[in-house]
């Protein structure tokens, strides 16, 4: 998906001028596009005078933000060992053939991004999904199919 280069710069002219951290214009930035483009940061240094490394720091340090792009709904799935040992592979598979896109990518329309996680330390639960909202425990494959068409219903009606 294109990045709204013009939204982008109407933030950073919102912010200019007041008294705000950088960190609270990088945090309007990641809700306007879900996550903080590196392309977007690029230009931020260059109209603010801030250094893109210092940028870069304040993005990595934060775990509120992304520099990879996640959908309206971000799907994680715990691929950690005693996930694993419980058939999360069989999961992650039915999560990314129902939505047709792998960990680290966003489908087409913006709804959804699927990410694998070493870990959530549930593991008693295994497997397991997070979305932003809820927490799945004891996920089979038609379980996580399940998951997947609610939240579509969701973001459909959302969307209406
Ligand atoms: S391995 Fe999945 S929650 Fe720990």
């Amino acid at each position: 998906m294109a990045i709204d280069m013009e939204r982008a710069e109407e933030l950073v002219a919102d912010f200019a001028g007041k008294e705000a951290s950088v960190t609270e214009l990088l945090l309007d930035i990641q809700d306007e596009f879900n996550y903080v483009p590196e392309k977007v940061l690029e230009m931020v240094s260059e109209k603010l005078h801030v250094p893109l490394e210092h940028l870069l720091g304040v993005v990595t340090f934060y775990n509120a933000f992304t520099t990879a792009p996640k959908g309206r709904n971000h799907i994680k799935v715990c691929t950690g060992t005693a996930c694993v040992v419980r058939g999360s592979r069989a999961i992650l598979e039915t999560v990314i053939s129902e939505l047709g896109v792998e960990p680290g990518e966003v489908t087409e329309d913006g709804a959804f991004s699927i990410e694998s996680v070493h870990c959530f330390g549930t593991c008693a639960h295994g497997p397991v999904i997070v979305t932003a909202k809820d927490f799945y425990g004891y996920v089979t494959q038609a379980k996580a199919s399940d998951i997947i068409d609610t939240i579509k219903e969701a973001d459909e009606e959302a969307s209406e």
